[in-house]
Order: C-alpha cells, then sequence, then structure tokens
C-alpha cells in the first residue's frame, strides 16, 4: 500500500496502532487531525538508533517552565518575518543527490522557516479575546507553541549529518508533543466559546491555525521521510498514490469502528475511476478521508436503527483529471435536515448528543460494546467536516456537502493536482 512508507514518521494506518475499534481510551478521549493518529510506537525506527543522551536533554528541556526562557521580543521579530510556502513541484522535483546535499538543504530550510511559522501562530494566540486566551486548554497549546518556538531558534545552525540527525530528533518530538493539539484546542473553545462576542473571529482562528498546523506538519513529515528509501515516495510525497487503495484503507477502518459502536456497518462500492495513480501526498487525506466516512457511516446507521443488519451501502466515485481529482462520498441515511445543514460546517456543531438520547440507541450500546453511557468515537466534537474543509481549501480544493432531504447526503472532495495543469498549491 502506497503509503506505508510514512507510518514511520506518523501516518498510522488503520493496521497499525492507531485508533482502534473497542480500544478503551478511544471513548474517552476524542482524537483529531494529522497526528492525532500517530501511536506512540510507529516512532521506534527514529527512535531505536538514536542515543538516549538527546531524548534526556529534550526532557529536561520540556521539563523547565516556559517563562524560563521566554523571551518576546524573539518572537516578535520572527512574526514580522514572511513565511516561505513551497509548490509541491518543487519539492517533487528537486531531487535526490547521492551525498544527502538535499536532505541537509531541506533541514536548513526547515530551521529558518519552523520558528517564523510558529511565531506567527503565537501572535494568534495573543490576539484572542481574553477571556478567551485565558482559558487553561488553551493557555496549554499556546505554551506548546512558545516553547517549540525556543527549541527551534535555540538550535544551532545545521552544517553536517551529526546535526542533522539531531535537528531530525527535535522535530519528530515536537511532532510527538503536538500530536493532541486539534482535540486541545477543540475542548478548550468548547468551554469558552459562550463568552466570545463575535464567532466569526474564533472560525478565523481555527481555520488559521489548523491549517498552518497541517503545513507544518507535512514540511517536517516530508523532511523526516527523505531519509526512508523508498521508490515509490519523496519525502512524503507518494509518486503514484492511488486513491481507490487509500479509500479501502479508511473503509477497513471506518467499518471496524462502526460495527463496535452499531453492531454493523454499511458495505461501500467504490467505482469511477478506480485504476487513477498519480503524484499526491498521502497525509491530508489521511485526515480527510476517515471523518468523511464515518459520518456516511453514523448516518446510515442511524437513519437504520430499525434494521441495523439490513443497510444501504455506502458509495464513493472518483473521477480524477487533468486539473484536479474529486472523490464523492454518497450515503443513503436520510440527508441532514434543512434546520441544521447551514450549522453542519461550524465548528462544534454536532448532533452527537441528541442521538445518543435515542434509546434505540442507547439499547445498541449497552448490549453489543458495553460501553455504557461514554460518548462514541464515531463523532465528537463536531470537528470533522470543518477542519476537513479547512485543509481542502488550504491545498486549493474544496469540499462541499449536498443533502437530498430524506434519502441521503453527497459530499464532494475535490483537490488539485501537485503536477496538474493548473497552478499547483503551496504547503
Ligand atoms: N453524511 C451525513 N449525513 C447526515 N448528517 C451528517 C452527515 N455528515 C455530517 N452530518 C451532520 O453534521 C454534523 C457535523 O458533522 P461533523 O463531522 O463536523 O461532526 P461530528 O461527526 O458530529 O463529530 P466529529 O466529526 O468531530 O467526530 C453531524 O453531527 C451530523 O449531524
Ligand atoms: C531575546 O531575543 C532578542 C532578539 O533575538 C535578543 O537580542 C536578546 O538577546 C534575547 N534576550 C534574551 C534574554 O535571551
Ligand atoms: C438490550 O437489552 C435489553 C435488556 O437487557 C433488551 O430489553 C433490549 O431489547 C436489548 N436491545 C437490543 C437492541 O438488543
Ligand atoms: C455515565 O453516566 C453517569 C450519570 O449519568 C455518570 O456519573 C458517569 O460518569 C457516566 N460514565 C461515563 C463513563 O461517562
Ligand atoms: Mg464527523
Amino acid at each position: 500500500m502506497c503509503s506505508c512508507v510514512l507510518t514511520g514518521v506518523g501516518v498510522a494506518g488503520p493496521d497499525e496502532d492507531g485508533p482502534r475499534p473497542g480500544g478503551g481510551p478511544l471513548h474517552q478521549q476524542r482524537s483529531y487531525g494529522p497526528g492525532a493518529q500517530l501511536p506512540g510506537g510507529s516512532y521506534h525506527r527514529f527512535r531505536s538508533t538514536s542515543s538516549l543522551q538527546g531524548f534526556s536533554e529534550m526532557a529536561r528541556e520540556r521539563s523547565k517552565t516556559v517563562t524560563s526562557f521566554y523571551n518576546q521580543s524573539a518572537i516578535d521579530v520572527s512574526a514580522e518575518k514572511a513565511s516561505v510556502r513551497l509548490t509541491l513541484a518543487t519539492l517533487l522535483y528537486s531531487g535526490k543527490s547521492p551525498d544527502g546535499h538535499h536532505i541537509l538543504s531541506s533541514a536548513k530550510y526547515l530551521h529558518k522557516e519552523l520558528p517564523v511559522r510558529i511565531a506567527h501562530r503565537i501572535k494568534g494566540f495573543r490576539s484572542l479575546p481574553f477571556i478567551i486566551g485565558c482559558n487553561p486548554t488553551i493557555l496549554q497549546v499556546h505554551e506548546l507553541y512558545i516553547r517549540a518556538y525556543h527549541m527551534l531558534s535555540d538550535f544551532p545552525p545545521i552544517k553536517d549529518q551529526d546535526e542533522e540527525a539531531r535537528f531530525c530528533k527535535l522535530v519528530q518530538q515536537l511532532l510527538d508533543d503536538h500530536k493532541d493539539v486539534v482535540t486541545m484546542l477543540a475542548q478548550g473553545f468548547r468551554e469558552c466559546r459562550r463568552h466570545a462576542q463575535d464567532e466569526t473571529i474564533l472560525r478565523s482562528f481555527l481555520d488559521t491555525t489548523l491549517c498552518s498546523r497541517l503545513g507544518i506538519r507535512m514540511l517536517a513529515t516530508h523532511h523526516l521521510a527523505l531519509h526512508e528509501d523508498n521508490p515509490d515516495f519523496v519525502g512524503m510525497i507518494c509518486r503514484r498514490l492511488s486513491p481507490k487503495k487509500i479509500i479501502e484503507k479508511w473503509v477497513d477502518f471506518a467499518r471496524r469502528l462502526c460495527e463496535h459502536q452499531y453492531g454493523n456497518s454499511p458495505r461501500v462500492r467504490i467505482n469511477g475511476h478506480v485504476a487513477a495513480r498519480f503524484p499526491f501526498i498521502p497525509l491530508p487525506l489521511d485526515y480527510i478521508l476517515p471523518e468523511l466516512l464515518k459520518n456516511a457511516m453514523r448516518a446510515t446507521m442511524e437513519s437504520h436503527l430499525d434494521t441495523p443488519y439490513n443497510v444501504p451501502d455506502v458509495i464513493v466515485t472518483i473521477a480524477n483529471n487533468d486539473i484536479d481529482f474529486v472523490i464523492r462520498i454518497s450515503d443513503r441515511g436520510g440527508g441532514i435536515p434543512h434546520n441544521i445543514i447551514d450549522k453542519v460546517m461550524d465548528y462544534h456543531y454536532s448532533t452527537a448528543e441528541e442521538s445518543a438520547q435515542d434509546p434505540r440507541m442507547s439499547n445498541l450500546f449497552n448490549n453489543i460494546t458495553n460501553s455504557g453511557n461514554q460518548s462514541s468515537p464515531m463523532h465528537g466534537f463536531g470537528f470533522g467536516l470543518p477542519t476537513s474543509r479547512a485543509y481542502a481549501e488550504y491545498l486549493g480544493g474544496s469540499l462541499s456537502v449536498q443533502s437530498m432531504q430524506g434519502i441521503g447526503t453527497d459530499v464532494y472532495l475535490r483537490l488539485r493536482h501537485i503536477d496538474g495543469k493548473g497552478e499547483s498549491f503551496r504547503v
């Protein structure tokens, strides 16, 4: 499978120790986004070969309180600089040099670029309305960014392979430290969003922060993956990604989750350009596809609670062309009612609580999964759709929802090709 090489650097496929149906913690804590699916165990390839010394240094660094190294003027200077976004075509065709020179220049770029991007985000946290910026969970994320800023900007210039290897360890460590950021933001804003006078501030903060995070994680993952030797990949870019394969991977994952929760799951048929292959990055698809498939399966099951063993299929259609590719996910889950269709793209909008109150649902929970009144992994904070749309737009694409009330929902995910006729997006 195309994306497997990346599992070592953070994209856990459903066959890794990622979120699993039946895993207890899934019920208590919902994880989102690139990095959310990172199992701790998948870093071993980086960890096992490294000296322990680096880690104890980093552990010491992490245990310091932020105020002990906090330097606002340094952050202000970086926040004034413009971020340099690269096209993927640049990343794809910059080529490998046998002496590893490309890895060194990639590390230098990251070392310069990451503090600038992080400083922009810190500025974003500082301009949140006071009452929101003071929420403990939001503050915790703010602090993670400050810490990351100083760890990166204190890192000495990278001149040789040894320094580059140490830099990789730091980058890996930061990816790990930040893996729950989306969940933390979802939680923090849920606690304090009622204090916000202007909802649009929160939406634009979340859109910007989440997309910037996706960009940073893509660059970091790309750099780490340059060390891997797989002819199908250049860093994080798969030279011949099969949309069908990656859809199948997430169908298996979503069906297992669904079976665990509802006792059965809809089958999924994939049609259209099933043989298509082209260069693309699995990472954003690894976030968006499971979210869309979970939504489709949940709607299908909850609209057929009386006949859970006889539910309509979900149909996924792939359309590929010179400029972009489209993935349509069609379910027969009854559609999204008129009165909520304008809200489903809002952060924190979810009907999870209502469906948990349906007596047929609680029976299903209790009898089949013994999970009692715990919230389910099929839905959570109401972040699935808005985050997926923000990611799609960040990559020059779009996500749109068409509801046929009474029948079902079609979701269209459209993404631009890296090397297509149209303009390529930047990371
Ligand atoms: N395919 C669909 N059919 C019917 N309703 C849908 C569908 N997709 C989304 N919805 C509705 O939109 C709401 C928001 O979806 P979204 O994915 O953003 O949040 P969620 O699924 O409730 O939680 P999360 O995705 O964060 O775990 C859902 O609660 C559900 O009511
Ligand atoms: C804070 O950062 C500024 C700008 O980079 C630098 O000149 C100054 O020496 C730093 N102060 C401390 C205490 O490190
Ligand atoms: C769940 O169990 C209760 C009794 O324990 C039973 O009355 C109910 O019908 C069961 N529900 C389902 C969906 O099997
Ligand atoms: C289940 O509900 C009870 C009361 O409604 C609550 O006290 C308990 O914490 C809940 N259990 C879980 C695991 O959420
Ligand atoms: Mg969802």
